[in-house]
């Protein structure tokens, strides 16, 4: 057989093999692999959580290059805009509260007239057609930066707390918040959420719960963002360093299918996995057990990451992001949240 035009000399000219399969033939020009790709992804995959401070201007986040502390009201307003042009039309809001705000039972997480509240209102008058996520959870409003109530032996009160949380739900609810997220894994927390918001007749309010949220040190630069790591408390009380006694240890993962059954029971509508990317087993076990819409957080951490890597030059930032967020789709994750979600979205629309 005679060698084809164009290969290197010295190639050796050999027999072909004798291969029934071969799996490159599948990938051979770009529109045969669009044809057959498996997995795709869109805008409307994406979530953009946004943190907003009761101040004008936007503050950078320095754990967090290109992301702000967003300003009150139009830092927040040309933000969401510029998302929906985009074509992503699900935003999930973090207000940083001022420190004076917070107390030991964070009684400011459902106040009518607080920063998330008025967040919401904004949102749902200026973009009716928006749909607006919030997290319930008491780590911002806490003195303790505890996502639930420390007695002053440092143990973390379940039921205590649950109070608490539907009460933050139904006032989120009541200002017009469409999917109301608790990130606390507080026990019972869904079920007793879903009846308090359907006691005030906001049965039409849906849940996403944050089902296998893990103790992860991907959360750093969330916390710095609205200061709401555990802090040392006060003479004679106990406040614990971390979140170990109620987010899930990194190494389990048949708790996570508990946790997935207990929520399915108890009314949830969406099952979130958080982090993304270190827990991609996890986003697939949870696919292959429900029916329900999975979810997955692609955090603060893997967003510095990429960023780090990519503002050292190490990374194409758009490969490297596109990627990820497919990954999480390929896992079996139907929603994506994502401070990328911007981004994201300009990219698969061909712009850079
Ligand atoms: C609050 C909450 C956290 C995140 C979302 N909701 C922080 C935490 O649990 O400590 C983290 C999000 C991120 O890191 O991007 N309970």
């Amino acid at each position: 057989s005679r060698q084809k035009p164009g290969v290197p000399e010295g190639t050796p000219v050999v027999q072909p093999l004798d291969l029934p399969s071969r799996p490159r033939r599948n990938r051979r020009s770009a529109a045969f692999r669009q044809a057959i790709s498996e997995t795709h992804i869109s805008p409307a995959n994406l979530i953009l959580p946004v943190f907003v401070h009761d101040g004008e201007r936007n503050i950078p986040i320095e754990s967090m290059p290109g992301v702000d502390r967003l300003g009150w009201r139009h830092g927040l307003l040309d933000s969401v805009a510029e998302a929906r042009s985009y074509g992503v039309n699900s935003v999930v809001i973090f207000p940083k509260t001022p420190e004076h705000l917070k107390t030991e039972t964070g009684e400011e997480a459902f106040n009518p007239d607080g920063l998330a509240q008025r967040t919401i209102r904004l949102l749902k008058d200026s973009f009716p057609d928006l749909e607006v996520y919030t997290d319930v959870a008491l780590d911002p409003y806490s003195s303790d930066g505890h996502d639930g109530i420390v007695r002053d032996d440092g143990v973390i009160l379940n039921d205590e707390t649950v109070e608490f949380l539907c009460r933050q739900a139904v006032s989120q609810a009541r200002a017009g918040a469409d999917v109301v997220s608790p990130s606390d894994m507080m026990d019972g927390r869904v079920g007793a959420i879903r009846r308090a918001l359907d006691r005030e007749g906001f049965t039409n309010v849906s849940i996403m719960s944050y089902t296998a949220k893990y103790a992860s040190a991907y959360y750093g630069p969330f916390r710095d963002a609205l200061a709401s790591a555990p802090k040392p408390g006060a003479e004679g009380r106990i406040i614990p360093p971390n979140k170990k006694t109620y987010q899930q240890d990194p190494g389990n993962y048949r708790e996570a299918l508990r946790e997935a059954r207990l929520d399915e029971a108890e009314g949830t509508d969406i099952m979130m996995v958080k982090p993304g990317m270190p827990y991609l087993d996890i986003i697939r076990l949870l696919r292959d057990n429900t029916t329900l819409p999975v979810a997955a957080y692609h955090v603060s951490g893997e967003y510095a990451m990429l960023k780090a890597a990519a503002l050292k030059g190490w990374l194409d930032e758009r490969e490297a992001v596109l990627e990820a967020l497919l990954s999480m789709r390929r896992a079996g994750s139907d929603l994506i949240l994502t401070y990328y979600a911007k981004d994201a979205a300009k990219w698969m629309a061909g712009e850079h």
